[in-house]
């Protein structure tokens, strides 16, 4: 979808149709000849509730009135539900082009979160389907663009609004394609293909013989189950001038989990191609990153493998050794993500990297704690949490805070080992696999955010099924924090 912004009317636009915001106790800000929006307020039929809907025909127009709620609650979420509200209904009337009169005095969080919220909604995952498969959404197609219509120029907010959904989208793409399309070997093909789209980027994959070499047992350990080729993915964003600290991002892109001779249940093992969610969104953020021009050094580390039980997996009980050289126990193979994470930390910490944040879909209890509307974050450090925290607040990924603790961190010690990858006590799971990580990072200022419950199916009116691209806007927000940041 084109994506616009304009100092024109709506009604001086070529939009079929128009959407109006109604915020509680104000009324229409600008009116049709004959005040019909108005009057639809005034009877009821339009209502100022969030998300509410109602649509009319004026001045040769199809015009769709949204609540917006209270002015006081209206932030960037709400935004986000009312765009994706009324280009639901936009859809199903075959609205092509569509036009929103941005409400007055909202700030640029709000504005972004409409471009975002719409191109959110209008997401599709249907390129497996036969054309024209009904999908039971209504509309044909879609529509073709998007426009936002201010008193004053917004088209900086809207520009960058758009990069970033559009990286997030990405994103989605590549966590919704299924694990036999989406190999470790395609995900580096994906970073290989933004670094030549990007002067700023450059690439460099690592494959099995490579991790061996460089004395990556426990990466190597998850990806010996598979006859699919392992790749550590590094996308280093390196725009000329740009001098300072230099950001680590580091990404499980586990493309199949299946457990792993500790093999899952078959229920919900499908999903499990999610388990790359982390790897895409940091990859996908670095485009948006650089397609946005930001003047700062990222260094992206992404750990990509499938876990598959095989004559040649390993096995619970196996100790492998990382590459800082601590011995880890393979209690449960299934808890292969934070040793694909151990040798990639340790990794990016070698390149250099200042400050490092990794995502990951690490446990199946940070849903239970969080569900889908807060990553968890675990951190070695105040400030970078706080600055974790405060980019989480103005992106709208959602980040809560979690402890680390020594008590959490003697359950990891090995018996036979240094560590263990599994702890005995079904307890505190997020926090352990966090305290396993930290073994990794040395003195680095390191942030751990769990994703498990908000990579996909979050159930959120602008995506409700499928990948959710959590994390895109919060590393594009993160990295345009740290420009000019002094080291
Ligand atoms: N990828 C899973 C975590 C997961 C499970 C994410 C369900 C989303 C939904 C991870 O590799 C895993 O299997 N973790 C185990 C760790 C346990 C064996 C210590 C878990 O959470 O059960
Ligand atoms: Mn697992
Ligand atoms: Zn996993």
């Amino acid at each position: 979808m084109k994506v616009e912004s304009t100092t024109e009317s709506p009604l001086d636009t070529g939009a079929d149709t128009i959407v109006v915001g109604l915020v509680a106790g104000e009324g229409v800000a600008h009116d049709v000849a004959g005040g019909a929006l108005q009057s639809l307020l005034d009877a009821g039929e339009a209502r100022p509730g969030p998300g509410k809907l109602a649509v009319t025909h004026a001045e040769g127009r199809r015009w769709i009135l949204v609540g917006l709620g209270d002015r006081e609650s209206l932030d960037a979420e709400r935004a986000r539900v009312a765009a994706a509200a009324a280009h639901g209904r936009a859809r199903e009337l075959g609205a092509r082009v569509l036009c929103w009169e941005v409400p007055h005095k909202v700030d640029d969080a709000v504005l972004g979160a409409l471009v975002q919220g719409t191109l959110l909604h209008a997401y599709r995952f249907d390129r497996f389907k036969r054309a024209g498969a009904d999908d039971g959404e209504g509309g044909e197609g879609g529509s073709e663009s998007l426009l936002l219509s201010a008193h004053h120029d917004v088209s900086e907010a809207v520009e960058r609004a758009r990069v970033v959904t559009e990286a997030q989208n990405r994103a989605r793409d590549l966590q919704n394609a299924p694990a036999n399309e989406l190999t470790p070997t395609r995900l580096a093909e994906r970073a290989r293909e933004l670094a030549d789209a990007h002067e700023a980027l450059s690439v460099e994959v690592l494959g099995r013989e490579a991790l061996l070499a460089r004395g990556m047992g426990a990466f190597a350990a998850v990806a010996q189950g598979s006859y699919e080729e392992p790749a550590l993915i590094v996308l280093r964003h390196e725009p000329a001038g740009a001098g300072g600290e230099l950001l680590g991002f580091v990404g499980k892109a586990v493309t199949f989990d299946s457990g792993g001779i500790s093999i899952k249940p078959a229920a919900k093992m499908h999903e499990m191609k999610f388990d790359m969610s982390g790897g895409a969104a940091v990859l996908e953020a670095l485009g948006a990153i650089a397609e946005l021009g930001l003047p700062v050094r990222v260094l992206a580390v992404v750990g990509a493998t499938e876990n598959l039980p095989s004559g040649r997996s390993m096995k619970p009980g196996d100790i492998v050794r990382a590459s800082n050289g601590l011995s880890i126990e393979v209690n449960n193979t299934d808890a292969e993500g934070r040793l694909v994470l151990a040798d990639c930390l340790v990794y990016a910490v070698e390149q250099g990297a200042d400050r490092l944040v990794d995502l990951a879909t690490l446990t199946g209890a940070i849903v239970f704690a969080l569900g889908s509307s807060y990553a968890g974050i675990m951190a070695n450090d105040e400030a970078w949490a706080a600055t974790l925290l405060a980019a989480s607040e103005r992106s709208g990924d959602a980040l809560w805070r979690m402890p680390l603790h020594p008590e959490y961190a003697d359950m990891v010690k090995g018996h036979y080992a240094d560590l263990v990858n599994a702890t005995e006590a079904r307890k505190a799971q997020s926090v352990t696999a966090a305290e396993f990580l930290r073994r990794f990072v040395g003195e680095t200022p390191w942030a751990h955010l769990d994703i498990a419950g908000v990579a996909w199916d979050r159930g959120r009116r602008y995506a409700s099924k499928g990948g959710s691209g959590f994390g895109v806007a919060l590393l594009v927000e993160l990295a345009a924090g740290a420009v000019g940041r002094a080291e």
